[in-house]
Formats: C-alpha cells, sequence, structure tokens
C-alpha cells in the first residue's frame, strides 16, 4: 500500500486530499499544527460521503504535527513515516502590493512555500524509500496578478526549484509534479480582499480596492476543493504523471495570455484592475 504525506491537511485543500486519497487506497499520513486542526480534520471526514470507517481506521490514517518551517520536525517526521509520496499542500498567501510588504513577511513566505517543502521532500528522500513528491503550486506564479507578488515569487520559486531537481532527480527514479491550481474556494480567500484593500500604497488605493471587488464577484466560480483533489491524488498515485498539471478556476489563463504580447497584456491588466496612471 502507497503511504502519501499531506502536509496543511485540515486545510479545505489538505482535507479533500486526504479523502481523495483515502477514497484510492493509500496510507495516508496527515499533518497538521495543533490539536484543534487535529479534531477539525477528523470531523470534517468524518463527515464526507464515501468514506467508511475502514478507511479511517488507524492503519490507513495517521494524523501528525508538523510545521514546514521547523527543520527538526521535517526530519523528524520523514523518519517516523517513510513516505512513498509527499504531497507539499501547506500553505499561505502573502497578498498586497509589494511596495507594503516588509522583509521579515516577505521571508517567511519564502520559508514556508519553498525553504520548507523543499526541506521536507529531500529529508523524505534522504531517509529512503519517497518516489514522487507532488508540489502544489499556484497559477499565479506567472505574475499575472497584482497584489500577489511575495506569493506568486515563492510559488514560482517552488517550480523553477522543482524542474531543475527533477532532472537531478531521474537517476534515482524520484518524480516530481507540479500542480498549479486555479482558485479554489477554500478559506484562504476570506480575508484576501481585507488584507489586499489594508495596505497603505496610495498609488494603487483603486488597483487594491478592484482587486478585492473582482474576487467577491469571482467567488461563486472558484473551484470545489474536491474536484482540484481528485487531480492531486492523481499525480500522487498513477503511474507515469505528467511534470505539470494544471486544475481549478482560471489555470488555463497563464497559458493563454503567453500568446498576447506583453506591452498588450500589461494594458489589459492594468485596466481591468483600475491601475491605470492617473
Ligand atoms: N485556495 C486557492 O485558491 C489556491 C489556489 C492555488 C494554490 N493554492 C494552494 O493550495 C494549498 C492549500 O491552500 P488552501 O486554499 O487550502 O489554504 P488554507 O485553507 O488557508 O490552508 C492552508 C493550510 O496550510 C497550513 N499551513 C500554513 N502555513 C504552514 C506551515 N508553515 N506549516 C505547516 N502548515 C502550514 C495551514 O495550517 P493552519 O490551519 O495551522 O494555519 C492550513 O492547513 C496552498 O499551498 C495554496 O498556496 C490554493
Amino acid at each position: 500500500m502507497t503511504t502519501v504525506l499531506v502536509t496543511g491537511a485540515n486545510s479545505g485543500l489538505g482535507t479533500a486530499i486526504v479523502a481523495a486519497l483515502l477514497r484510492r487506497g493509500a496510507r495516508v499520513v496527515a499533518t497538521v499544527r495543533s490539536d484543534d486542526a487535529e479534531h477539525e480534520l477528523r470531523a470534517e471526514l468524518d463527515r464526507l460521503d464515501g468514506l467508511r470507517a475502514a478507511d479511517l481506521a488507524d492503519d490507513r490514517l495517521t494524523v501528525d504535527r508538523l510545521d514546514v518551517t521547523d527543520a527538526d520536525g521535517c526530519r523528524e517526521v520523514a523518519v517516523r513515516h517513510r513516505p512513498d509520496v509527499v504531497v507539499n499542500n501547506a500553505g499561505s498567501a502573502l497578498l498586497g502590493a509589494v511596495v507594503d510588504i516588509d522583509d521579515d513577511d516577505a521571508r517567511h513566505q519564502l520559508d514556508a512555500l519553498v525553504v520548507g517543502p523543499v526541506r521536507l521532500a529531500r529529508e523524505a528522500i534522504a531517509v529512503g524509500g519517497c518516489r514522487r513528491i507532488v508540489q502544489v503550486s499556484s497559477m499565479v506564479s506567472d505574475g499575472l496578478v497584482p497584489f500577489t507578488g511575495w506569493y506568486a515569487a515563492a510559488k514560482a520559486a517552488l517550480e523553477a526549484l522543482s524542474d531543475v531537481w527533477r532532472l537531478e532527480l531521474e537517476a534515482r527514479g524520484v518524480e516530481i509534479v507540479v500542480v498549479e491550481c486555479g482558485a479554489i474556494a477554500t478559506d484562504v480567500w476570506q480575508d484576501a480582499g481585507a488584507d489586499v484593500t489594508a495596505g497603505g500604497d496610495a498609488t494603487t488605493a483603486a488597483g487594491r480596492q478592484r482587486w478585492s471587488t473582482l474576487v467577491d464577484l469571482l467567488e461563486p466560480r472558484f473551484e470545489d476543493p474536491a474536484v482540484v483533489a481528485r487531480t492531486i491524488a492523481g499525480a500522487a498515485l498513477d503511474d507515469r504523471p505528467p511534470a505539470h498539471v494544471r486544475v481549478g478556476f482560471g489555470s488555463s489563463l497563464p497559458a493563454l495570455a503567453r500568446l498576447v504580447p506583453e506591452p498588450i497584456r500589461r494594458r489589459i491588466a492594468t485596466t481591468l484592475m483600475d491601475l491605470r496612471p492617473r
């Protein structure tokens, strides 16, 4: 039986990934950061359709603690569970105008979204047995969406690193799959508008307000986490998955945008986001 370790398992997407993997017969190690988060996860799994008591039994589901910024924690979890597959799902989104974000917050974003996930994967490979890493990334990594600067930079770094590392891991037979997600209906969006509009940069105030309005407008169309989770479970368990997979609302936008010359692309984005010079 394949053992899959999923980080951030109490999140909207994380819990859906755990459920999708259990439905596909995997053994799951779900990591969370607190007792409350473990209760939340177990209660949600009990509520979900299609999971039998046997799927949630101790021999199929283990819940452990991990903050991915904790180096010792990553090593200990890897040693304790020796996963066949790691799904790096945990993450937070640092949003706002680039000029409004300070160095400490930026460093923390890179630590949680790049250094931590890569460290966890490295430890799982070092301990032996791990044959696949799934990186949950975002369509914003293409740099098309204002006010996602450090989050986009972190996901772009994770993707670039994964693409390079995939080459180096070929000889070991370890695969890396990058899943570029579009917008998904999870709690991450709850404070997103408020975070962006709260910034102090006067020159982008109208744009930040527009961003928040557009998110409110589009939110009903964001993808169901269960749909994205099925794709991620496939990335974890299918034979020969592609190196890059796209899923979720708007996830095909970057490929379409690449067909448009940069000045036109910028004009469309700044007009749409109310960022034209006044
Ligand atoms: N929702 C979207 O539209 C969307 C789009 C593209 C990509 N994604 C990606 O999907 C993944 C899951 O996001 P989500 O939407 O489900 O967000 P979410 O509901 O905010 O959940 C984030 C999860 O990550 C955990 N987490 C945050 N920092 C952590 C750390 N340092 N160590 C360990 N766990 C940590 C959180 O734990 P706590 O509960 O303890 O804070 C929570 O379980 C993220 O990688 C995100 O970037 C989401």
